[in-house]
């Protein structure tokens, strides 16, 4: 799944830091706009959309739209996903277009005769399918904050559907991965599949279905899509592959519009997104408690600082585990998690120089850990200082594998992100309470933490990332980068990262991220090490004194460009 370009950039990491790394990245600039996305093509309709004037949000959902189209491993119609709106009015926003559990869902529903969770039924096929979100998510930011109509911003997408696009390196590489899976699924192959075989670099996917229902969208809004045929498309699909989604289930959805968690940080104002999404719960936690420390006299990369860093995401994900779950379902005491003086307590029990034990945070929840990929992140700005920052997922790359028959979309796999058995990971290691049980209607516990900081009420940081759990952590040290640790932009998002999640009771980072008398210091304070490929994709923007500042992480094939 690593480019070229990655490997080269891990390598230049290796060998010295930080010189060699300012010289491989260099950040798009513009002055009017800046859209950074994991996909050229979408960076490149959000660029166009502006100057055709549009604003920030119009440009986001357009290029919402084509990364569904683009970006089938992520970007979907069939999934769900985050919006932080800033506007330039001052106003803040968070749109959840999270999906929910199908009315006929049950707690038990994926543990098998033994006792044990079902992962198979849990990620593969129908019954790992939640009732898509993401197009009501689209459609509500688009009429609620954008300037053009949804017909304007949804041409390039449909036009992308029904003349194809050819296919990279990446969608190569992770539709050769998948590509077994979707042999199971015969709708899957009829539309990803070239002569039974996988499509190559450069072939040309047409999408002619998926752009009679964009087509929909565009000319009807929501009805298109959550009313006539596609509501039956999709619970007819599901239902064969061992699904339990109904009609109703799907013209009953809603995105709904929610209080952005906000927290100070080093005279910043930190906007994230609140349950159904765990991220801004913890990342302002994990801010809050890091307040304590002065980071910056240790630097980045320091044992110190990397030590106080995995104290304060050990106690953030406890809490994750412990108490976050859909709001409107379950009391999440969400006004004592995000205090300053709960902060304070959490802080001062951290030892300043030895790890505290996991099993000693909440002794009654613990397990193994598995892995899993693909979530997608893009960042807006316009001139007027309006800032979009979306993260939307099928949750693993292609969701369920399970391709709408009639419409030519992945439905997403994300009923894994509820804790099918409390105490039971899942495909991030994630293992939750009941808080994050399953009941029909309900939105699944999520990690995604789109984010935007303020500065003097004005835009400066848009950022987010994939990677399951590690997202929050991704985000988060690209910020410290910044706030902290002062680094421009570029370096702030290709030096390496680290990520703990309180259980598994150890520190993943990246290849070259620890320098060798670090991972010394860090196991002599108690630290378990495990060296993983990558954490996070952060597509992120900065606003300078002298314009703006995009950035696709180098970690992916995304593109930043302004204008
Ligand atoms: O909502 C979540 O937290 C996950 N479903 C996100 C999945 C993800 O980021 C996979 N990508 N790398």
């Amino acid at each position: 799944m690593f480019s070229l370009r990655r490997t080269i950039v891990v390598l230049l990491c290796l060998v010295s830091p930080s010189l060699s790394q300012i010289s491989v990245l260099k950040p798009a600039f513009g002055v009017n706009g800046m859209v950074s996305s994991s996909d050229s093509i979408a960076t490149a309709v959000g660029v166009r959309i502006m100057k055709e004037g549009g604003n920030a949000v119009d440009a986001a959902v357009a290029a919402g739209f084509v990364l569904a189209v683009t970006y089938p491993q992520a970007g979907n119609l069939g999934g769900g996903g985050y919006y932080m709106i800033h506007l330039a009015n001052g106003k803040d926003y968070a749109i959840d277009a999270r999906e929910t559990a199908p009315a006929a869902a049950s707690r038990n529903m994926y543990i098998d005769s033994t006792g044990s969770v079902d992962d198979a039924e849990e990620l593969v096929g129908g019954l790992s399918v939640g009732v898509p979100g993401n197009v009501d998510g689209l459609i509500l930011a688009e009429r609620k904050f954008g300037k053009l109509s949804l017909r304007k911003v949804m041409e390039p997408a449909i036009a992308l559907a029904k003349k194809g696009f050819r296919v990279n390196e990446r969608l190569a590489s992770d539709f050769k991965h998948a590509f077994d899976l979707f042999k199971k699924f015969p709708s899957t192959m009829k539309y990803f599949s070239k002569n039974d075989t996988t499509f190559r670099v450069g072939d040309l996917v047409v999408q002619k279905d998926l752009a009679k229902v964009l087509r929909k969208i565009a000319a009807q809004g929501r009805d298109g899509f959550y009313g006539g045929q596609i509501p039956e498309l999709i619970a007819k699909e599901d239902q064969a592959t061992g699904g339990v989604i109904t009609a109703k289930d799907v013209e009953d959805y809603h995105a709904v519009v929610r209080e952005p968690i906000s927290v100070t940080y080093h005279g910043c104002q930190v906007l994230s997104m609140p349950p159904s999404s765990s991220g801004g719960v913890c990342l302002a936690e994990i801010l809050n408690i890091l307040e304590h420390f002065d980071l910056a006299k240790y630097g980045y990369g320091a044992s110190q600082s990397l030590h106080y860093e995995l104290e304060a995401m050990r106690r953030a994900f406890a809490d994750r585990d412990k108490y976050l779950g859909d709001v409107d379902f379950v009391n999440v005491p969400l006004k004592r998690l995000l205090s300053k003086a709960y902060a304070d307590s959490l802080a001062s029990k951290i030892d300043p120089f030895s790890a505290t034990p996991s099993i000693d945070i909440y002794p009654d929840l613990i397990h193994p850990m598995k892995e899993g990929t693909h979530t997608t992140h893009y960042s807006v700005i316009d001139r007027e200082g309006n800032a979009v920052s979306v993260t939307t997922t099928l949750n693993s790359y292609f969701g369920s594998m399970v391709v709408v028959d009639g419409a030519g979309f992945f439905l997403n796999n994300e009923m894994d992100d509820f804790s099918a058995k409390p105490g039971t990971p899942n495909q991030f290691g994630a293992i939750g309470a009941t808080a994050n049980s399953i009941m029909a209607g309900k939105r699944m516990l999520s990690s995604m933490t789109p984010t935007i900081v303020l500065k003097d009420g004005h835009p400066y940081l848009v950022l987010g990332s994939p990677g399951g759990t590690k997202i929050i952590n991704a985000v988060l040290q690209v910020l410290l980068n910044v706030i902290d640790y002062h680094m421009p932009l570029a370096e702030a998002e290709m030096v390496g990262r680290v990520h703990m999640q309180w259980v598994p009771d150890k520190v993943f980072y990246e290849p070259g991220a620890l320098v060798y008398d670090v991972k010394e210091n860090l196991a002599s304070r108690g630290y378990t090490l495990e060296e993983v490929q990558q954490i996070g994709e952060v597509q992120a923007i900065l606003v300078t004194p002298k314009g703006f500042e995009g950035v696709a992480d180098p970690r992916g094939a995304g593109d930043a460009q302004g204008y």
